[in-house]
């Protein structure tokens, strides 16, 4: 159910979870993109006549409260970007919060400090849910970054009020559905990033559903090692070479095409400028040398995968993109993907971690088709696990 399913809402008050753990330096807010996420929720149920109560968590207080993991710094920005005032109250239960909210009129919106500052939070302690649920007429889910928590704020309030997913839930909903649920075939993957081990989930759950699987960054590697291939003194995690040719045989088993870079860029040091080559795969390398980027014939036949696929998922960098010349495959492929995203024949969708800072790196992130705010919801999400805040909300 979403914000069309949640009838007059004069006179109410919508608990709506947002996802506010935001990059902050120094108490200032460096990055506002999970704050613009919300405001088209936090409008529309403002112009419907609620009253927005914001449930989020910042940091990781582990149940206690530290001051320095407030969310009070946020409500500046959230201000200037609304164009409205935004209330703060110091605790997110209780009386003070149930009196902070009677204190807003319609239509005004609140923000309740950090959620995490409760131990019940975490362990979805149903006491701590229903103390939540005591402050609201309903229930909207905004924070699909934070759904694969099944926590109080995300899983366990969604069970005691109408619940209904946010504008930003459903867009990353629909998004995700576009490129893994229910793509247009061919569907290309394009997995980067340092390790095997940390994506080993997905691996196995992505050759077993897209047609191509493009394998970058640090994690090719293990896979060219495991192959005999020399990578010199390249970051790899040898160790892993059994579960890289186990990974190789699946996706043969499953017909999903392995794309591994068929050449590289190598240097003796990570600087910016330093001095590299290209070397095809399987050429000697000494121990010094570190594969850093995807080359040029690797790039190239990434553009042609790209070309003749419909739906692209991706999730990872290709090299070192922090540390140019090493984010040049990164950004030649970023380009091609949304030049055909643009022109409306794929359909192109990243998100976790690094890539949002990779497109962001590349000039491209708006020019995908989507680009989610999540990092290890949305990694869970291509392992093909159920997210507890979205199951919650199907229920
Ligand atoms: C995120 O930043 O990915 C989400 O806000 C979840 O944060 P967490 O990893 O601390 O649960």
């Amino acid at each position: 159910r979403t914000l069309d399913d949640t009838g007059s809402l004069v006179g109410k008050t919508a608990l709506v979870r947002v996802d506010f753990n935001v990059p902050m330096e120094d108490g200032k807010v460096t990055d506002d993109t999970r704050l613009r996420v919300a405001l088209p929720t936090i409008q529309t149920l403002r112009d419907a006549g609620a009253r927005v109560a914001l449930l989020a968590h910042f940091d990781r207080p582990k149940g206690k409260v530290v001051p320095s993991m407030s969310l009070k710094p946020v409500v500046d920005d959230l201000e200037t970007l609304l164009g409205a005032p935004v209330r703060f109250a110091d605790d997110c239960v209780g009386d003070a919060a149930k009196a902070a909210i009677g204190d807003i009129d319609a239509g005004g919106v609140i923000l309740l400090e950090n959620v995490r500052f409760h131990a019940g939070e975490e362990a979805n302690d149903p006491a701590f849910a229903r103390q939540l649920a005591d402050l609201g007429d309903l229930y909207v889910n905004d924070a699909f970054s934070a759904a694969h928590r099944a926590h109080a704020s995300t899983e366990g309030l969604a069970r005691l009020l109408p619940a209904y997913a946010g504008e930003s839930m459903r867009r990353e909903l629909d998004a995700l559905d576009a490129a893994l649920g229910n793509p247009r075939k061919p569907v290309i993957g394009i997995v980067g990033g340092a390790k095997v081990s940390t994506k080993l989930d997905l691996l196995k759950n992505l050759v077993g559903q897209l047609d191509r699987l493009a394998i970058g960054g640090g994690m090719a590697n293990t896979f060219l090692f495991a192959q005999g291939i020399d990578i010199g003194g390249s970051l790899a995690e040898r160790d892993m070479a059994d579960t890289a040719l186990e990974i190789i045989g699946e996706a043969k088993a499953k017909g999903c095409e392995l794309l591994l870079p068929v050449d590289f860029v190598v240097a003796t040091e990570v600087k910016p400028g330093a001095a590299s080559r290209v070397v095809m795969a399987g050429q000697p390398l000494s121990a010094d040398d570190k594969i850093l980027d995807a080359g040029p014939a690797t790039v190239a036949r990434l553009v042609e995968a790209l070309t003749a696929s419909k739906t692209l998922i991706w999730n990872g960098p290709l090299g070192v993109f922090e540390v140019p010349p090493f984010d040049t495959a990164t950004v030649a492929v970023a380009h091609h993907a949304a030049a055909l995203a643009q022109a409306g024949v794929l359909v192109a969708v990243g998100g976790g971690g690094d890539t949002v800072s990779a497109l962001n790196h590349a000039g491209v992130a708006d020019d995908m088709t989507f680009v989610s705010t999540a990092g290890g919801a949305f990694l869970e999400w291509m392992e093909g696990k159920p997210l507890p805040g979205v199951v919650a909300l199907n229920v």
